[in-house]
């Protein structure tokens, strides 16, 4: 291990991170009887202009009179770039913060915007005396955003974790692409022909391999969360499956769900299965023997564990814990 010891965020389950648009409030009472772990009450891109007003009383409305059981609660403000974002916070912290987890922050680019976010609300929460300190979770989405990703993460004790804005990324970047989150079949390999039969096959890969995997090790080395983004096609789930799992493949502990049908799912292939969680509890005890007899490395099913093979184990023992701990309310 390095010298340099790594605080982790708050622990909390985000297995499902449910999107809620501010300005439907007659989706509220359903969100709020939801299975999702994390809700975020939408302020930006799924409210017009001509409604952001009327969805920040929504919000704050929504927050201090109904219940919301043992989920975070989040609220995604306005971009810096608009003139929403200061009432956003103002408003929204002043008169419902002691209600809120978390704050969502949309296109961050720079370590200073979250810099310039903690002196907000910090000023408010000391003026309004809250016991808790709401935390931030940051959208990266923009080519801006993911060239400083790794100062984003460090930018305050806030911080909690990172969300891959797949959408919003496509945009900036000018991906050619215009679904959120699935795959391309642009993006592929022809393999070359085969000697028998002249055959060439495509072989479609993930474009969201690289940012994704570069935002979970900047989350990562700063004890944050990554979550992965929306996956657009609310009709296929087998689609949103194979986009959850290659995230959790990959490290990340969640992913959004833009529609309740995926809040589930997200919830099912973010949480360790049984099986893994029971190897894990193995590898544990037969480590404890290892060590008890001196040994360092030790085989298990054919396998080699070694001191490696505990700290994996105990990731996942931890985490089934935890999710139990929040389904036993
Ligand atoms: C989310 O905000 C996205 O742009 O994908
Ligand atoms: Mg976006």
């Amino acid at each position: 291990m390095s010298f340099h010891t790594i605080e982790a965020a708050p622990a909390r389950i985000n297995r499902s991170e449910l999107a809620v648009p501010g300005s439907q409030p007659q989706l509220f009472e359903k969100a709020s009887r939801s299975s999702a772990d994390v809700i975020f009450l939408d302020l930006e891109d799924a409210v017009a202009p001509d409604d952001k007003e009327q969805a920040r009383k929504n919000v704050i409305e929504a927050l201090n009179d109904l219940d919301w059981g043992q989920k975070s609660m989040s609220v995604r403000i306005n971009g810096l770039d608009t003139h929403y974002m200061y009432r956003d916070v103002v408003d929204v912290v002043e008169q419902a913060g002691n209600r809120l987890d978390l704050m969502m922050i949309p296109k961050v680019g720079t370590a200073a915007d979250v810099y310039a976010l903690d002196m907000l609300v910090t000023q408010i929460e000391v003026a309004k005396a809250y016991k808790t300190r709401i935390g931030f979770e940051h959208i990266i989405e923009t080519a801006l955003g993911m060239q400083n990703v790794a100062e984003i993460a460090a930018a305050s004790k806030r911080n909690e974790s990172l969300h891959f804005g797949v959408a919003d990324y496509a945009a900036s970047t000018r991906a050619r692409t215009t679904n959120i989150g699935g795959a391309n079949p642009d993006y592929s390999v022809l393999t070359d022909s085969d000697p028998d039969n002249g055959d060439r096959t495509i072989h479609w890969g993930d474009m969201w391999h690289y940012p994704l995997a570069r935002m979970v090790v900047a989350a990562r080395s700063n004890g944050l969360r990554p979550v992965d983004g929306p996956f657009g096609d609310f009709s296929d789930p087998d689609g949103y499956r194979a986009a959850a799992k290659r995230a959790a493949v990959l490290g990340c502990e969640g992913k959004w769900a833009i529609h309740p049908s995926q809040i589930d799912l997200a919830n099912d292939v973010m949480s360790p299965s049984p099986e893994d969680v029971e190897r894990a509890r193995r590898i544990l005890m037969a480590m404890e023997d290892a060590a008890n007899a001196g040994k360092g490395a030790v085989s298990l099913d054919g396998r080699l564990i070694d001191y490696a093979s505990i700290r994996q184990a105990e990731v996942l023992v931890q985490k089934a814990d935890q999710i139990a701990m929040l389904e036993a309310g």
